[in-house]
């Protein structure tokens, strides 16, 4: 069995049982750092079972819904569901990077893919920063149909923002999307192992020639690495950057003098910008 499979697997075990004595200390640690609180939440509302968070970016309110945290066997056998736990850190990082380089957006058009319950980063743009139209997707179907919920609540057009449940290998949908988005958006994807070189594929095909992707992800166990190494197989000019902001580099560092349960490898997430040039 795969790390990233084992690793669900324990994940599920322990959300079935609510015990964590089957999990590695990696499953756990992994878990227990959550933000690096970057998004003030100016109020949250109950509506029924779900909690509405309302974030506040800049002057402008994102309102989030996460979803229903009642896992069922059907969750645990079907697709991966580690996008229905939380924003993770690397989902909040990608968003702060994209809110720090708004102009890039405007006029583009956007992917995000893997982007969980809430696709964060990507409807952070799209209230931003004025993008042609903005793809929210994730494999999962019960993410996607929190995202649905989330575009219509924040009152979206339907035109300039859409969400879809899009696998990145399946091959035939990515073929659908070839050459379609000037930016694609990635957070805390790259440890599916089994499916990592076809994310490579997905980016190399969905993005337009002079298309640029942000992956951010932790660099957990080598899997960062390994994702750079498939990305050096096509022509994409890599970028890597551990330090892109001085306050997060700043809250780095004092979390790895005051916070027991973070660790680098598995919490700091690290910004990738993947170029694909122009073809002459
Ligand atoms: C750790 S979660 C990250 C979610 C979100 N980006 C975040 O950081 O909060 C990984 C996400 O990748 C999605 N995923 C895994 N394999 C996928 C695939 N083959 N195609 C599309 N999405 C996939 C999962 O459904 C999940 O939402």
């Amino acid at each position: 069995m795969s790390a990233s499979k084992k690793r669900w697997k324990i994940l599920a075990d322990a959300l079935l049982t609510r015990s964590i004595s089957s999990e590695s200390e990696e499953e756990v640690s992994v878990r227990r750092f959550r933000s690096f609180d970057l998004f003030p939440v100016q109020s949250k509302i109950l509506d029924g079972d779900v909690t509405w968070h309302y974030f506040l970016l800049g002057s402008t309110i994102l309102k989030i819904r996460e979803v229903d945290k009642t896992v069922t066997k059907e969750d645990l056998a079907g697709f991966n569901n580690s996008g229905n736990v939380c924003i993770w850190p690397s989902e909040e990082i990608l968003t702060y990077v994209c809110l720090n380089n708004e102009p890039l957006f405007e006029r583009k058009t956007i992917i995000e893919v893997g982007g969980g319950m809430t696709c964060f980063a990507a409807l952070a743009v799209a209230v931003k920063s004025f993008p042609k139209y903005v793809l929210c997707t994730d494999g999962n179907e019960r993410s996607v149909q929190n995202v649905a919920n989330i575009i219509k609540a924040n009152d979206f057009p339907a035109q300039k923002v859409a969400t879809a449940t899009f696998d990145w290998t399946d091959m035939e949908r990515v073929e659908g999307l070839r050459n379609q988005f000037d930016i694609l958006l990635s957070a805390d994807c790259l440890f599916f192992e089994e499916s990592r070189k076809a994310l490579v594929k997905a980016i190399w095909t969905i993005l337009k020639d002079g298309g640029l992707a942000f992956i951010v992800a932790p660099a957990r166990g080598g899997s960062l690495d390994n994702f750079i190494s498939m990305c050096q197989t096509y022509n994409f000019i890599i970028h890597r950057v551990d330090t892109y902001d001085s306050i997060i580099a700043n809250r780095h560092e004092k979390l790895c003098l005051e916070n027991m349960s973070y660790n680098p490898d598995l919490h700091y997430p690290i910004l990738l910008k993947l170029s694909k040039p122009i073809l002459k």
